[in-house]
């Protein structure tokens, strides 16, 4: 099949309306010329801040940073690949998807598909002929609900059984398939002999390979897996994940473990999330697919030093794909379990307890990082922020890291430089805690995010004195934003503070409800800031009084006695106002 032209994918999303399509999904509520709802793609339990924009055929959420077009989103929200999605929005205005003629850069691998699929059915009906292989699989605990959920079957022994049982299609095509495999002598013949078979699928439930246990002293390697094929890639692909899509409509988390018999003996026991890697380390590609389905991974690991490496790798190369909301745990297992023999002797509730007991990754680095060092040692101190600011700067910008960047302070005292095109405006803990906003920053607050440009309605004197204050609270952070940004506006605003800890209230800031006319709205805020910067004089005052008691210094009294001055001027010009 040929590309899918770009002008038909444009000319679609001209033709569909965004609004329609996230309105099935979501609940939106118009507000203004946009619309909102609660976020699908982040936990948005308080505050709607997900917006779709009919005139720009867009959605965008403040809180969690994502957007796209009606295509993106039902690829996010459904889980769609990109040519479903396509021909999802295709079907619903009634167009057929058109193709690029000619030679086109994606391989045909449907009769690969077609291949394996007749592969698997073939191998589901050879073991209903086989009584040790079902007697294995009973022995192992698996009923043969599970083994039909699963596709599980039987490869006979003999070494041309695929070639019989598929006898239409060219041994060129089986050995593509991975179906068969050749000796150094040329010989050609059947890759499973003997095995139980575990169907591999995709997402989409095709299936692209096959895992085979030996059994019953058979020969060879305990496990045979396919080759890497065209449709098949190791490292890519998660055993199970098509089933527990199956399973669940909602996936609150995933459990990554490492074999076969474990995903299948644990829904057996009813934990119907849990897929495999095969064979190989949890790769980036893992990780990224995990989280397109679920906000949490927990992996399992065994407890040696063996399962300790493992878990540093996976941590590695997941944190790229550890955006906001998402969490990655970790669960090490007693010495010579798996989570087949843990599930078997401890039950479905006993290995949920061990989920839920499970290491946080970040606390996982830290441990690890922190392995050896002394924390009371300021070389160990410098060497942990060293070791861990890498790490940190891996992961999106967000809470995630907000905290990490919190606990290496905490651990180590150092201030990590915040890199400034990437992460929110430095939130210091004044801001992080919001019953520290006064009354007065609050009300300001929700004037300034509903019309930033109240800003510049300020004399310059007001202006100058209130971004020269070195310490304030949010409203500082973003009067001093406004004036680095004139045009900033409040999506720019919230959006550049997307991922901080203080998002969430200024949402609730900016949703205030304001009972003024628009003057007035502009005359309460010229009067607040005066009166915030007379707040702000007076604390710093105070302040500069007592260090003065402590430690007099002519430079602390000239700058207390002009503080001083100041006030009385403002008490005047507030006079002159009230009169
Ligand atoms: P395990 O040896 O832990 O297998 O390998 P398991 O799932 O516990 O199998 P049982 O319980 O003995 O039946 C874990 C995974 O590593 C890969 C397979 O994907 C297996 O599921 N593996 C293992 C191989 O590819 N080849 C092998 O020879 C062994
Ligand atoms: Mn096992």
């Amino acid at each position: 099949m040929g590309r899918i032209p770009q002008s038909f994918i444009n000319d679609l999303l001209a033709r569909v309306d965004i609004v329609d399509i996230i309105d099935v999904r979501l609940t939106l509520k118009k507000t203004g010329k946009n619309y909102q709802a609660l976020c699908p793609f982040h936990d948005d339990k308080k505050t709607p801040s997900f917006s779709v924009s009919p005139d720009k055929q867009f959605y965008h959420c403040f809180g969690c940073g994502v957007s796209g077009t009606a295509l993106t989103f039902l690829m996010e929200h459904d889980h769609l690949e990109f040519v479903e999605a396509v021909e999802n929005l295709a079907g619903l205005i009634g167009l057929e998807v058109p193709r690029e003629a000619g030679a086109s850069r994606v391989r045909d691998n449907s009769n690969l598909y077609e291949i394996l699929s007749r592969a698997a059915q073939y191998f589901r009906e050879s073991l209903k002929t086989s009584p040790e292989a079902v007697n294995y699989l009973k022995n192992r605990g698996l009923t043969g609900e599970v083994a039909r959920d699963f596709g599980i079957g039987y490869a006979p022994e003999g070494w041309d059984s695929i070639a019989q049982a598929i006898p239409d299609v060219s041994e060129k095509l089986l050995l593509e398939a991975g179906l068969l495999t050749s000796n150094d002598k040329g010989r050609v013949y059947d890759r499973f002999r003997e095995r139980i078979i575990f169907p591999i699928k995709d997402t989409r439930g095709r299936v692209i390979g096959f895992g085979g246990r030996i059994f019953d002293g058979g020969s060879g390697p305990k496990y045979l897996n396919s080759p890497e094929t065209p449709v098949f890639h190791k490292g890519r692909e998660l055993y199970g994940l098509f089933e527990v899509r199956k399973a669940l409509r909602h996936i609150d988390k995933l459990v990554v473990v490492e074999g076969y018999m474990d995903v299948a003996a644990l829904a057996q026991a009813g934990i119907a999330n849990a897929v495999a890697t095969l064979g190989t380390a949890s790769t980036e590609e893992h990780f990224h697919k995990l989280f397109r389905y679920t906000q949490e991974v927990v992996c399992c690991f065994d407890g040696d030093s063996a399962g300790r490496k493992a878990a540093w790798r996976a941590l590695e190369n997941a944190l790229a794909s550890l955006t906001e909301g998402r969490q990655l745990k970790f669960v090490f297992l007693p010495d010579g379990e798996d989570p087949d023999t843990l599930v078997r002797a401890r039950g479905r509730q006993g290995f949920i307890d061990l989920l839920d007991a499970a290491l946080p990754a970040i606390e996982y680095l830290f441990e690890q990082l922190g392995d050896g060092l002394m924390m009371q040692n300021l070389d160990d101190q410098a060497r942990l922020a060293s070791l861990a600011m890498p790490h940190i700067d891996r992961v999106p910008r967000g809470i995630l890291k907000d905290l990490m960047l919190n606990r290496l302070q905490s651990l180590t005292g150092f201030v990590p430089q915040r890199d400034k095109s990437s992460s929110p405006p430095p939130s210091r803990s004044h801001n992080v805690n919001s019953s520290r906003l006064s009354p007065l920053s609050k009300r300001l607050l929700t004037y300034l995010l509903k019309k930033p440009e109240l800003y510049q309605t300020l004399s310059v004197d007001k202006r100058c004195e209130l971004i020269a204050q070195d310490e304030g609270d949010l409203f500082l952070d973003i009067v001093k934003y406004i004036d680095e940004n004139p045009e900033a506006d409040t999506a720019l605003l919230l959006g550049r503070w997307s991922g901080d800890t203080a998002h969430g209230e200024l949402v609730g800031l900016f949703e205030r409800r304001v009972d003024l006319a628009e003057g007035a709205m502009q005359a309460e805020f010229v009067e607040g800031v005066a009166r915030y910067i007379a707040g702000a004089n007076s604390a710093l005052r105070r302040r500069l009084l007592a260090e003065i008691k402590e430690e007099p210094s002519t430079e602390k009294l000239k700058r207390f006695w002009a503080l001083k001055q100041q006030s009385h001027e403002d008490l005047a010009d507030n006079d002159d106002q009230g009169n």
